[in-house]
Formats: structure tokens, sequence, C-alpha cells
């Protein structure tokens, strides 16, 4: 089974890899027999995970170009190159676009959007000169959306999905591929292990929220839903896709709002 996803002994980076969906993705990778690093820029959250997958802990910012660039290197060197690697970091800050202060702004476009794009062009230096790799960026059907005040957030996701258009079309000819997933609301762990409740609780108020909101699958997904499809977008199953995003939204997207009669379940 391993075999198909062709990741055996493929050295990989997870940027983010340290919690949440990260650490999930870092896990999966192992399991398919990757060589992974792990990095985050909480150092201890690296070293968790690396010491939990027999992986290598980077510890860095990428939200500048040499922080980034700096990652890479590391983790390419350590792994004696770099042929998959995810990039998770991200994170909402919400407000509305009338009040908006432009140095909000500025941080949320350096997380979600520059901190991709420099991630991306320091992988692209390896793997263009060693001609092949697969890149999964994670952005959020807040980038498909109007989505109320999420408006910086919204235009980073929406150029992420742009970016991995304009590199996969850039960098087909050297055997590089470049996908995101585009997640929905998601009972990740930052979110779930805040609440001051059980995760079973938490979990049931997410999933009445979805339920209110009229999501198909009546429910919001889980943290490994959208690493999963992470490990298909990186691994040989994918092996003819390239600049494509997959939704991950139990539905939402394709649900008609305005459709009548009752649904059969
Ligand atoms: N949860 C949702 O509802 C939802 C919906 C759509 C998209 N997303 C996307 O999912 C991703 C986050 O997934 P999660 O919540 O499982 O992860 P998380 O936010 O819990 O963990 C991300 C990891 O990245 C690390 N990190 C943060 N800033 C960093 C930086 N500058 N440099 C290096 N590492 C850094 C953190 O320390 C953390 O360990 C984001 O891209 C977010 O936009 C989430």
């Amino acid at each position: 089974m391993k075999e198909i996803f062709g990741l055996e002994d493929e050295p990989a980076l997870v940027v983010g890899g340290g919690f949440g969906s990260g650490r999930i993705t870092a896990q999966l990778l192992a399991k398919a027999g990757a060589r992974v690093a792990i990095a985050d820029i909480d150092g201890d959250r690296a070293r968790t995970v690396a010491d939990e997958i027999g992986g290598i802990p980077v510890v860095g910012d990428i939200t500048t170009v040499e922080g980034a660039t700096a990652i890479v290197d590391e983790a390419h060197a350590a792994l004696g190159g770099l042929t998959r690697v995810a990039n998770i970091v991200g994170l909402v800050k919400m407000g509305a676009f009338i009040d908006s202060d432009f140095a909000l702004w500025d941080a949320q476009l350096r997380l979600n959007l520059y901190s991709q794009m420099f991630v991306c062009q320091a992988a692209g230096r390896h793997m263009l000169r060693e001609r092949g790799g697969s890149i999964a960026m994670v952005a959020s059907v807040s980038g498909f959306y109007g989505a109320r005040n999420q408006a910086a957030y919204g235009i980073a996701k929406a150029g992420v999905m742009s970016l991995a258009r304009t590199l996969s079309d850039e960098w087909a000819g050297s055997g590089i591929r470049i996908n995101c997933v585009a997640p929905d609301i998601t009972a990740v762990p930052r979110l779930t292990e805040t609440m001051p409740m059980p995760e079973a609780e938490a979990l049931a108020y997410f999933d009445a929220m979805a339920v209110a909101d009229g999501v198909p699958m009546q429910r919001f997904g889980r943290a490994h839903e959208f690493a999963q499809p992470l490990l298909f977008l990186l691994s040989d199953m994918s092996s003819f896709m390239t600049g494509q995003t997959l939704v991950v939204d139990g539905g939402t997207m394709v649900h008609f709002p305005h459709s009548s009669g009752d649904r059969k379940a």
C-alpha cells in the first residue's frame, strides 16, 4: 500500500509542522516512508514532533525572506535534498474593512501570503536545480467567497491559490507540481484545545454551528481531513495534477442555499 504514494525515502519538509494539521501532515508523511523535517517558529513544538516521528526539527520564522530561506536551506542540507514541501502556516485576524488598520493588513499578508511566496521561492531554487518536487499549500475557502470581516485574509488566501497556478505553469517543465487545499471551518486543536470544555463537547459545539449554517455534511471538518488531501497532493497519487485547489468543506460550496424540500437524511 505504502508504495502507491511514492514517498518512500523522499526528503520532505512540513512548515508549521509542530502543531495541529501540520503535525498530522508530518506524521502521515513519515508513515508513508518519507524522511521529514519539521519546521516551526516554536522550537519545542518542532522538537516534540521530530521526536515522535524520527524527523529533523528546524526552528525559524517564515515571515521574512531570510527566515524562510534559512528554514528551507537547513532542511535541504539535513535531508540531503528536498522533493516535498507542505506549508501549513496561516491565521485569520477578523475585522471590518471600513475600520482597517493597514498595519494589520501588512501582518496578514505577510503571514498568509508572502511567507508562502518566500517558502516557494527558496524551495523552488532547489527543486528547479534538482528537477522535480511537489509543493502543497494551505489556502482557505475565504479566498473564494466574499468572506465578511476577512478582507485581508481572503485576499491573501486567493493570492496563495493564484501563486500555485502561476508557479505550476512556470515550473511544470522541470517536473515540479504546486497545489493547494482550501478548508472551510475546521475544528483544529488550536481551536478545540482553547475551549473551556472537554474535546468531545467542543467538537459537538462546532458541529451544532455547522448544522445551523446548513453545511450539507452537518459538521465541520477535523484537522486530519485537510492533512490527508495534503498528503495526496504531495504524493505520486496526484502525479498529473498541478495548479489545483482541493476544497475541503463538507459540501458547503456546492450547496444551493435556496434549494427547497427536505434532505433525504
Ligand atoms: N481552522 C480553520 O477553520 C481553517 C480554515 C481554513 C484554513 N485554515 C488554515 O489552516 C492553517 C492552520 O492550520 P492549523 O490551525 O492546524 O495550524 P496551527 O495554526 O495550529 O499551527 C501552525 C503551526 O505553525 C507555526 N507557526 C506560526 N507562525 C509561524 C511562522 N511565522 N514561522 C514558522 N512557523 C510558524 C505555529 O507555531 C504552529 O505550530 C492556516 O493556513 C489556516 O489559514 C484553517
